[in-house]
């Protein structure tokens, strides 16, 4: 699948680089772009997914898959990186790239700020370099920490809670700064609220390694049997039911809301800017709901366990979605149902994902141990 100098410039087709292309998100939005008719060039150091995801992708364009390319390129490595701006030209980036497991974060705080800071500041800087200055980044709802009051609109305080929030709430403010300093960029910050959910014809989907961290997929891996029971964190919150209420999203809803934003870059007129938008349904849904909802869609029993709330989890988080849906012109479209139900397709026919073949080693950062 590597195919270094064989992506075309002059082409009508806008090329977009998409880093961190191979994980779940960023392959749900690469097979957006590719059915949007936009060039699609992936660079993933796979250290959380595999390039079968890829594969994948390439299948489900169909006639798009030609405008499909994939580099195993480690962000932290600007050597390589500075080649693939050599190679060719990218109209605009969107920069999914960045470890994401807050507990890990906590424990390898250096970890996450060389790979997560590192790999962006190398990206903006060989960007600066080669004239692209259109960007779009995953950000998240953890900037928002412990909101107090819902729904959360993008003016909201900013308060983060761990190491990977810091992470996100650090990159949005240097993509401010660059914005300040060189009205030229062009910036969108994504704020997403909780994606879950798989591409309807179950052929990609959320492959965690380990131990799940997030609920859906540890729910889909007891469901599948690989996993006992779900342990619920909390049943003592001031919510409907006492269980944490998040605002979960259909991945291809935000694949979706990805698509918007790069239109919005490439709008004839649009000027420099860096704007945020929150990407989420507006509507939150408890964890007892959301395993219902589970519950439905595979047919099966989910064994609960009640035990005590999870350090530094919030009581309820829900999205306003009014800027988006004004300024973006998006709208999710799916609800909980139709995402339990595309979660359980995924997992009942790929009930150990992707299957790795190597083991889960985190690619050491070169530019912090160099
Ligand atoms: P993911 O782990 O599936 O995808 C991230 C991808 O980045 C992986 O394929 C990984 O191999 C790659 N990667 C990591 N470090 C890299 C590096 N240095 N160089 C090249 N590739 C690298 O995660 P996801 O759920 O698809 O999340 C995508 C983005 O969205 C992340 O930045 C994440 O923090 C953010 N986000 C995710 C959620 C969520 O709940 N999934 C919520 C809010 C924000
Ligand atoms: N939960 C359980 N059991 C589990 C896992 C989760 O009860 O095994 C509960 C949590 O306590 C919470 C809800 O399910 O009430 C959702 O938890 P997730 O871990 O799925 O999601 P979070 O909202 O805690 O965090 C996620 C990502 C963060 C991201 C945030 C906002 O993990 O990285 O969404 O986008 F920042």
């Amino acid at each position: 699948m590597n195919h270094w100098a064989s992506v075309t410039n002059g082409h009508s087709a806008r090329t977009i680089l998409v880093t961190g292309g191979a994980g779940y998100i960023g392959s749900h939005c690469s097979l957006q772009l590719l059915l949007a008719g936009y060039k699609v060039v992936i660079i993933d150091n796979l250290s959380n997914a595999s390039d079968e995801a890829v594969r994948r992708v390439g299948d489900l364009a169909g006639k798009y898959k030609k405008n499909l390319y994939f580099y195993k390129v480690d962000l932290c490595d600007k050597e390589s990186l500075e080649r693939m701006f050599l190679a060719q030209r990218f109209d605009a980036v969107i920069h999914f790239a960045g470890l994401k497991a807050v507990g890990e974060s906590v424990a390898k705080p250096l970890l996450y700020y060389c790979n997560n800071l590192v790999g962006t500041l190398n990206l903006m800087d060989v960007m600066t370099k080669h004239n692209c200055k259109k960007l779009v980044f995953s950000s998240s709802a953890t900037v928002y920490g412990q909101p107090k009051t819902v729904p959360c609109t993008e003016t909201f305080p900013l308060d983060v809670l761990n190491p990977y929030g810091r992470t996100k709430l650090y990159i949005e403010q240097i993509c401010r700064d660059l914005y300040a300093a060189d009205t030229g960029w062009q910036i969108i910050l994504l704020r997403y609220f909780n994606p879950v959910g798989a591409h309807p014809s179950g052929h990609i989907g959320e492959d965690p390694r380990g131990i799940p961290n997030n609920l859906m997929p540890f729910v889909q891996q007891v469901a599948v049997g690989r996993r006992p029971e779900l342990t619920v964190f909390g049943n003592d919150y001031p919510t409907r039911d006492g269980t944490g209420v998040r605002d979960y999203i259909h991945v291809v809803d935000l694949a979706t809301g990805h698509i918007a934003a790069v239109e919005k870059l490439f709008k004839s007129g649009s000027t420099g800017a860096c704007d945020v938008y929150n990407l989420g349904t507006g509507r939150g849904t408890s964890v007892l709901e959301m395993v219902a909802a589970f519950e439905k869609a595979c047919g099966k029993k989910i064994p609960l366990k009640i035990a005590g709330r999870r350090p530094g989890d919030c009581s309820e988080i829900y999205a306003s979605t009014e800027k988006a849906e004004k300024e973006l012109g998006w709208k999710a479209r799916y609800g909980i149902d139709e995402m339990a139900r595309d979660q359980w397709n995924w997992a009942s026919k790929n009930p150990y994902g992707y299957v790795y073949e190597e083991e889960n080693n985190h690619t050491e950062c070169k530019a912090y141990s160099n």
